[in-house]
């Protein structure tokens, strides 16, 4: 995605030219992107800086690439940055960026600039409603109200603003050359529950519910008229600092060769395998949209194997941002972005951030997986719209 080295002026004639333009090349030209904090671009900070106190919005987040905290919580760019960099527009070899056009706008910062897509993601965002995490007594605080349904309801609420045809389905309507992500989702559903000491037969005992979920707004976008989806599934997240640190286990058993929670990526595991199935199961359903199911468990975890080929000579299980020392450098009580709490410093040799998100350079890594392969299936970039 980098490296793209055309001269500007180049760019322009070359979109100029009959043939060569994104009309008739073959693009994506918009994104919309429905997600958790690994692809939320502002919302969380726009929702939840009235109501509680926000770390994300302070430094050092985004010290590698912005220059200064923008929302997103990481060090610089997410997976779908990447992706409108590469998509949006022009595919390749022009990326969006060296044209100047915008990242997705948070859909909450009721952006004017939407023709190109718009983020509805939300930090901490279940698959399932989180009145059932409040009734269930699986949290001790009040959720946001963001799971996948509402930030589905902020699309259709969206929807005749981009779009006014009612024929509008499928790759001849309004969203034939638009990209949908949904999610992640599902690592805040299992998260609250690991944190809530629930045991992995519980745990897992949620996962159809969750990829159910999943699974039934895919086809509500499909029938709002999207025609190429990309669902993402799970990284390991028995891999994560905070959850290493929070299920700390005496049972050298419960770990893998890496260091990781067994159980935790278990049911991380169990989730991709039920959610690649539903995925099958959709696109025999709906066989005029392409379905691209995204892999996030084996880029994070080719990476954690085999960290030095990668560049990660830093930290595999220990976040770059924190203050809880020790293997995993986590602590509850200290996080990213609170006052004393300070970053690595080379975030790019470091998986973890801030003990949850990983970092610009694993975001990078992933995206490339996606869009070109071996990481996703089909490879997003296959399946672009001619
Ligand atoms: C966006 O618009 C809504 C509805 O008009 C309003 O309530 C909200 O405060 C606006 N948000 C921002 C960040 O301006
Ligand atoms: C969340 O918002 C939706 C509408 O956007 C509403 O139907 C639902 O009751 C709300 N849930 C909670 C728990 O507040
Ligand atoms: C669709 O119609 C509504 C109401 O008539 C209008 O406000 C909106 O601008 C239209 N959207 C598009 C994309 O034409
Ligand atoms: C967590 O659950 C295990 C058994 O499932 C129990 O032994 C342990 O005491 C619990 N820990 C806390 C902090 O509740
Ligand atoms: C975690 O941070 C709190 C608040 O700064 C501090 O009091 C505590 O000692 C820290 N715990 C560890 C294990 O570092």
């Amino acid at each position: 995605m980098d490296g793209l080295t055309l001269p500007l002026g180049l760019v322009f004639l070359l979109a100029c030219l009959p043939g060569v333009s994104s009309g008739s090349s073959g693009s994506f030209t918009s994104m919309f992107t429905l997600g958790d904090s690994y692809i939320d671009t502002g919302n969380f900070v726009i929702m939840a800086a009235p109501v509680a106190p926000v770390w994300n919005d302070k430094p050092p987040y985004g010290m590698t690439y912005f220059g200064r905290p923008t929302g997103r919580t990481s060090d610089g760019r997410l997976i779908v940055d990447f992706m409108v960099l590469t998509l949006v527009l022009f595919p390749r070899p022009v990326s969006a960026e060296e044209l100047g056009l915008p990242f997705l706008p948070a859909s909450l910062s009721n952006s004017s600039h939407i023709a190109q897509g718009v983020n509805f993601a939300v930090n901490g965002a279940t698959a399932i409603d989180v009145g059932f995490f409040e009734r269930n007594k699986l949290v001790q605080f009040k959720l946001l109200n963001n799971s996948l349904d509402v930030q589905l309801g902020w699309f259709e609420k969206l929807r005749p603003s981009l779009c006014n045809t009612t024929k509008g389905a499928g790759s001849e309507g309004c969203f034939g050359r638009s990209l949908f992500v949904v999610g992640e989702f599902g690592v805040n559903d299992y998260n609250f529950m690991w944190t809530a000491n629930k045991s992995k037969h519980e745990v897992r005992s949620y996962v159809p519910k969750v990829v159910k979920t999943i699974a039934s707004a895919v086809e509500r976008l499909i029938g709002d008229g999207a025609a190429h989806i990309v669902v993402p599934g799970n990284p390991p997240t028995g891999c994560l600092p905070a959850i290493l640190t929070l299920r700390r286990s005496p049972a050298a058993a419960d770990y893998d060769r890496v260091g990781c929670l067994r159980g935790v990526n278990d049911v991380a595991r169990h989730h991709n395998a039920l959610l690649r199935a539903a995925v099958g199961g959709l696109r025999l359903k709906h066989p005029h949209a392409r379905i691209v199911f995204a892999d996030f468990y084996r880029p994070v975890y080719s990476i954690l194997e085999n960290p030095s080929h990668f560049g990660f000579v830093g930290g595999v299980l220990k976040a770059c941002c924190g203050a809880g020392a020790g293997a995993y450098n986590w602590n509850g009580s200290a996080i990213c972005g609170m006052p004393g709490v300070v970053a690595c410093r080379d975030p790019a040799a470091y998986v973890s951030w801030d003990g949850v998100h990983f970092t610009e350079a694993v975001s990078r890594y992933v995206a490339k997986g996606w869009l070109h392969g071996p990481y996703a299936d089909p490879p997003i970039l296959s399946a672009v719209p001619h």
